[in-house]
């Protein structure tokens, strides 16, 4: 199978990457391509028609985006351009060489006060994030009755920094000896990305050989845990304190956010097996080594 992944040099193209690396994919990367990566602005439509022209895929993993919602609030022309007009651009040249293009979105389409969300539930983004990614989702679904959009919560992984995944950021919270609160209000389902790309693996043959396969799924890891809770899920096994942590019941600062956007993923478990593996232990390997850094 001939594949091409964009934004493979971010969190979860990195695990795809990873996952589907036997079979050669193409990896598009940008500002940190690296060797053996094509390194592809996804703002420049036509090179982007003619990387899919030249490649000529079977499958296409979207991954690359902006995802940060207050920087999306902020660079909203830039956002609009990589989480929309780019996404068109790959949809309909997939859709002219006939490859599949599975678009990965986010929980953040919902506004979070009527969870869990199916995947025919009505859309409603709170901030401008939610909204380009939506606005992603509806281009892909017109370029093609062949391409997949699949939705995803807040992801963590294998970080190069701290600070890459809303996650893996709390250990500096943990670290940081001050008294203080965490957001204890929004209800977020941590998923691994390594979760997010075995479970493409395991599909990628039906998504390829059954039409039926197209349109919207969702996919999530299986605990709910405020930020609070990972916080002192985090602590406990690293064995650090948390006692100077509290809980925020109030919405968070900043770009409004869902309450809670629990994903329904019975659709996509319908087709394939989907991965669900342990928070704590995978936390608590993924952190490991920044003990010893910071
Ligand atoms: N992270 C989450 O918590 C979360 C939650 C729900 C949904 N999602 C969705 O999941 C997907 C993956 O997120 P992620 O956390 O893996 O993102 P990420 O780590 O922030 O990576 C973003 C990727 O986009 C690429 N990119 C940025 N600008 C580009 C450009 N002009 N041309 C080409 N590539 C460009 C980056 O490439 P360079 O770094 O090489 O420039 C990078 O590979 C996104 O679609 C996101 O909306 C993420």
């Amino acid at each position: 199978m001939k594949m091409m992944i964009t934004g493979a040099s971010g969190l979860l193209g990195r695990a795809c990457s990873k996952v589907f690396a036997d079979l050669n994919p193409i990896t598009c990367a940008w500002t940190r391509a690296c060797s053996g990566d094509l390194k592809l602005d996804l703002t420049d439509a036509e090179a982007i028609r003619t990387a899919v022209n030249d490649i000529r895929p079977e499958l296409i993993l979207h991954t690359a985006a902006e995802r940060k919602p207050d920087i999306c609030e902020n660079q909203q022309e830039l956002t609009q351009s990589l989480n929309v007009d780019a996404t068109r651009t790959l949809a309909e040249a997939a859709e002219e060489i006939g490859a599949k293009l599975v678009y990965i979105s986010t929980d953040y389409v919902f506004d979070g006060t009527n969870p869990p969300y199916a995947v025919d539930a009505i859309p409603n983004p709170l901030n401008f994030y939610g909204q380009t990614k939506r606005a992603g989702e509806e281009a892909v679904l017109q370029a093609s009755g062949n391409h997949v959009v699949l939705r995803v919560p807040i992801l963590y992984g294998e970080v190069e920094t701290l600070e890459e995944s809303p996650v893996t950021t709390l250990l500096n919270e943990l670290l940081n000896p001050a008294a203080h609160s965490i957001d204890d209000w929004a209800v977020r389902y941590p998923t691994y990305v390594g979760d997010v790309a075995q479970t493409l693996r395991n599909w990628s043959r039906t998504l390829l050989n059954n039409p039926e396969s197209s349109g919207i799924y969702h996919m999530s890891g299986a605990e709910e845990l405020t930020k609070y809770d990972m916080a002192c899920a985090i602590g406990d096994v690293l064995h650090l304190d948390h006692s100077h942590l509290s809980p925020d019941h109030q919405p968070p600062a900043g770009a409004p956010r869902p309450e809670n956007s629990q994903l329904d993923i019975s659709r996509i478990q319908e087709e394939t097996l989907v991965v669900q593996t342990a928070f704590s232990t995978n936390i608590q390997r993924i952190l490991t080594q920044f003990l010893f850094q910071t």
